[in-house]
């Protein structure tokens, strides 16, 4: 089965160079690589010294790279995808002008990043998809997206009985129920089902891994943490994270005292907070790393000697568990202040808000008659009880 690595961190902290040692070091086994990057300030060029575009290239023999214009890709390969969704904001009453100078549906452009992700793992050429990202904040907008607009679409748009049937895990295996002929499904529908798939593949742990990249420094440990945090609040899998630019231990000059101090500080709060996800470090070169061969040296000081890309089993984001005649949703939250923590239900939706953040999680159909009777934040765990109300 192919994999999907998919690289985030604070801005400036070494994402590309960390996707790139992993695309090089799929390659050098003889695996057919594509290394793609989905954010708009693209810099994989620079990296592999060869102009890279819109358009998937060879670097290596198997190695491919492609820098994604979501606008591009939009016009190009999802024609029928923009229509539904310019039907879909017409039919939200709103004027577009409005939608459009309120930046009313934040990562819509780059849905089509994703989508295009989706096309490539669905064609089968290539055992390994590296996604280079923009830093944390448009990230998180992105991999969240998906789910937004397939709730939106199931709330305010007809997308009705397939949206329901297509949505539910449990239908698909309880009732064998096949897809409507593609040609049958309108493009909205094409799209909700579409955005369907996509959920389903970023959020398959044997498919798709977040890894994540910092520095041992306050600013970006504080960063990382509420990353990690967010992308498990919306039940994404992060498997890893790389340290980057770690200081040698054994430098004889004093000028590097202090800061031998603040990262040894900084590797052991990040080593608490991420006990449960394997860690990797990354040395600080002498020289910034230019082109393949400075890139090979991440590969080899800190890919060599481990299964780089096995799916690595860790903690569950969110499972549902049954508990005599309740059931318990239970969701891991590391690193959060319970006191940061809002949630409220409606008829069908269970809704956490933690700071700017906000995920409408859709109960199961098998829970749709459920209500929340209690909550409690347990070993980094929310714990929500769901009982028959
Ligand atoms: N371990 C390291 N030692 C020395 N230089 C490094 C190291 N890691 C990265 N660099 C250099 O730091 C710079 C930034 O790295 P990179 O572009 O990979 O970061 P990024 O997180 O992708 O940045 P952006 O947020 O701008 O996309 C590059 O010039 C790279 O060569
Ligand atoms: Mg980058």
């Amino acid at each position: 089965m192919s994999r999907i690595l998919i690289f985030t961190g604070k801005g400036g902290v070494g994402k590309t160079s960390v996707a790139a040692a992993h695309a090089i070091h799929s390659a050098k086994s003889g695996v057919k690589t594509l290394i793609l990057s989905t954010d708009m300030a693209h810099n994989l060029g620079d990296v592999f010294d060869m102009p890279i575009g819109k358009s998937i290239c060879q670097v290596t023999e198997d190695l491919d790279a492609l820098e994604i214009d979501p606008n591009y890709t939009m016009d190009h390969d999802f024609k029928d995808m923009k229509r539904a969704v310019i039907n879909l904001l017409n039919s939200s009453g709103l004027p577009m002008d409005t939608i459009e100078a309120f930046n009313l549906f934040p990562g819509m452009d780059e849905l089509f990043s994703l989508l295009k992700i989706l096309d490539i793992y669905e064609e089968g050429k290539y055992d390994h998809i590296i996604v280079d990202c923009a830093p944390t904040g448009e990230t998180l907008t992105l991999l969240k997206f998906p789910e937004l607009l397939s709730w939106y679409m199931e709330k305010f748009f007809p997308v009705g009985k397939i949206a329901m049937r297509v949505l539910s895990p449990i239908s698909k295996a309880v009732f064998k129920i096949d897809l409507p002929d593609k040609d049958a499904l309108t493009d909205i529908e094409k799209l909700f089902v579409k955005l369907v798939k996509l959920q389903d593949l970023l959020k398959d742990s044997s498919i798709t891994s977040i890894r994540l990249v910092a520095m041992a420094e306050k600013m970006v440990v504080e960063e990382t943490k509420r990353n990690y945090m967010y992308m498990n609040l919306y039940n994404f899998h992060v498997d890893s994270l790389f340290i980057n630019r770690v200081l040698p231990k054994d430098i004889d000059n004093v000028f590097f005292d202090d800061w031998l101090d603040i990262q040894h500080k900084y590797i052991d709060e990040l080593e608490a907070i991420f006990a449960n996800v394997p860690i990797h470090q990354i040395p600080w070169f002498d020289s910034e790393l230019k082109g393949i061969e400075g890139i090979t040296r991440i590969e080899d000081t800190t890919l060599k000697g481990w299964n780089v890309f096995e799916a690595i089993k860790i903690q569950k984001g969110e499972s549902y568990v049954k508990s005599g005649e309740d059931y318990i949703l239970k969701i891991f939250l590391p690193t959060i202040d319970s006191k940061a923590l809002d949630m409220h239900e409606s008829t069908n939706d269970i809704i956490i808000k933690v700071g700017n953040f906000k995920r409408n999680i859709s109960k199961p159909n098998a829970l749709r008659n459920y209500r929340i009777s209690g909550a409690k934040f347990t070993d980094q765990n929310l714990m929500i009880t769901l009982s028959l109300g």
